[in-house]
This record gives structure tokens, C-alpha cells and sequence, in this order.
């Protein structure tokens, strides 16, 4: 594969506890031990409470730790019973942050607050996994493309630092139900995602992941996409087996 780092970000959703640290310990021995000589990057965002803990007994270089979610108000602190600031975020040892994940677009996200986490996150200097994708309803009906496109001019400004972003496309249709799209499929969001990003915002090389149904067997056929530089995994990701066997189909 190539020289460039390829992520592999585990989004454990509403799942863990810190009994769960083995499964993060046993990732780090293994990729230590097996995979040194690639160039890939690992990141964990467990739910917010176990960040901290985890980023405090993991003090490995290959594994990094990041959120689903953060506040869209744009305090450090204050009297927002709930939310958790980028700031404190930070403060927890998380370096990435999920920002417009479908499930959180169905529980109340809107364009406008998700264009105000990213704001924040961005200010923080996290790096931000900003998820979009459309409904089977509306790839059904062709319009995939109209929709990650709206997703993605209703919510990024100008001014943010783009390096500091990766852009997961994740359609809904996917995400849990075994089922991933085709691979011409894919190439053509890929290069689509790609025209829109460098024609609104000059983004010359975006990072772009695939999450959804991601598992040790698809990888086969996902590690063959052009452009594509990681993936964003759910239920595959809660084990280290499950997790470590994606990584080694990956590489092998
Ligand atoms: P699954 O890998 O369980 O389909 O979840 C994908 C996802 O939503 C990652 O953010």
C-alpha cells in the first residue's frame, strides 16, 4: 500500500467500560510487535467518560484517543449541564473529535450546530472526523451526491484549517447493516468528494475515510479504493481480535 497513513478509527458508540482497556492494550502489543514498519494511525473514541482513562493508562505513540461529540457552545466552561467543550476535550487527552455522525443528525444535530461544533473544535485545534452520508432513501432516489454536497457547504466555512480535518463519508445505508457499497460506487463519491472540496475550499488532498459494515473480510475489497485514506469502524472495532484482523487484511 502506500507510504501514506492510512487511519483506523474505532468508534465505539455507546459501548465500553474501563474494563475494556485490554482491548486497547492488546491492539498497541500487537501493532508494536507486527506492523512498526507501516504508516498507519490509530485512533479510539470510546464514550466521553473513558477518554481520559484510557488516554491516561495508554501512553503509546501509535495510539491516539478522540470523541463522538462535543458541545456547539463556544465556552471553555459554564452553565451548560451535559455538554462537554473542545477544551475540555482536550484537557482529557482526546486529539480527534466525531463531529455530524448520522446517529447524532438523528438525535438533533442540524447543519447550523454542526457547523458550530467544527467551529469550536477547529479553534481548539482538534482534529475533527466530520462525517457525512446520505439515507437510503435518498441514495435510491440518486441523490447521494446532491446531499454530500449540501452536508458539506451548509457546515464548513472558509477559514478553517483543512489539515486538520478528515472527511468520513458513511452512508447511513451501511452503517450496521452488512451491507457496503460497490466499489465504482465508492470511487465515484471519492473523486466527486474531492471536485467539491478543492473547487469551495481549494482543498488539494483531502483525507478521506469510509465508515460503514467495515469488517476483516470487505477490507479485501475497501483497501482497493484510490483516495480513500482510512476507515471509520463501528461494531468491528469493540474487539482487538475483530479490530486487529482488519488492520492485518489490510496490510497483507
Ligand atoms: P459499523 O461499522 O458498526 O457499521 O458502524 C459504522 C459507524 O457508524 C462508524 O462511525
Amino acid at each position: 500500500m502506500s507510504s501514506k497513513s492510512t487511519y483506523f478509527i474505532a468508534n465505539w458508540k455507546m459501548n465500553g467500560s474501563p474494563k475494556d482497556l485490554i482491548q486497547i492494550k492488546n491492539l498497541d502489543f500487537f501493532i508494536k510487535n507486527r506492523f512498526k514498519k507501516h504508516n498507519k494511525l490509530i485512533v479510539y473514541c470510546p464514550p466521553q467518560p473513558l477518554i481520559a482513562y484510557f488516554a491516561k493508562k495508554i501512553r503509546s505513540k501509535n495510539i491516539k484517543f478522540g470523541s463522538q461529540d462535543v458541545s456547539n457552545n463556544n465556552f471553555a466552561f459554564g452553565a451548560f449541564t451535559g455538554e462537554v467543550s473542545s477544551h475540555i476535550l482536550k484537557n482529557s487527552g482526546a486529539e480527534y473529535v466525531i463531529i455530524g455522525h448520522s446517529e447524532k443528525r438523528l438525535a438533533g444535530d442540524n447543519y447550523n450546530t454542526i457547523k458550530q461544533k467544527i467551529n469550536n473544535a477547529n479553534q481548539n485545534k482538534l482534529k475533527i472526523i466530520f462525517c457525512i452520508g446520505e439515507s437510503l432513501k435518498e441514495n435510491k432516489n440518486k441523490n447521494s451526491l446532491l446531499i454530500l454536497k449540501k452536508q458539506i457547504l451548509a457546515s464548513l466555512e472558509k477559514g478553517l484549517n483543512f489539515k486538520n480535518i478528515l472527511f468520513a463519508y458513511e452512508p447511513v445505508w451501511s452503517i450496521g447493516t452488512g451491507i457496503i457499497p460497490s466499489q465504482s460506487y465508492l470511487i465515484k463519491v471519492f473523486s466527486e468528494l474531492k471536485k467539491i472540496l478543492i473547487r469551495h475550499y481549494s482543498v488539494k488532498s483531502p483525507k478521506l475515510l469510509y465508515g460503514g459494515s467495515v469488517n476483516a473480510q470487505n477490507i479485501q475489497s475497501l483497501k482497493m479504493i484510490p483516495n480513500c485514506n482510512g476507515y471509520l469502524i463501528g461494531g468491528a472495532s469493540l474487539t482487538s481480535k475483530n479490530f486487529i484482523d482488519i488492520i492485518q487484511n489490510y496490510y497483507s
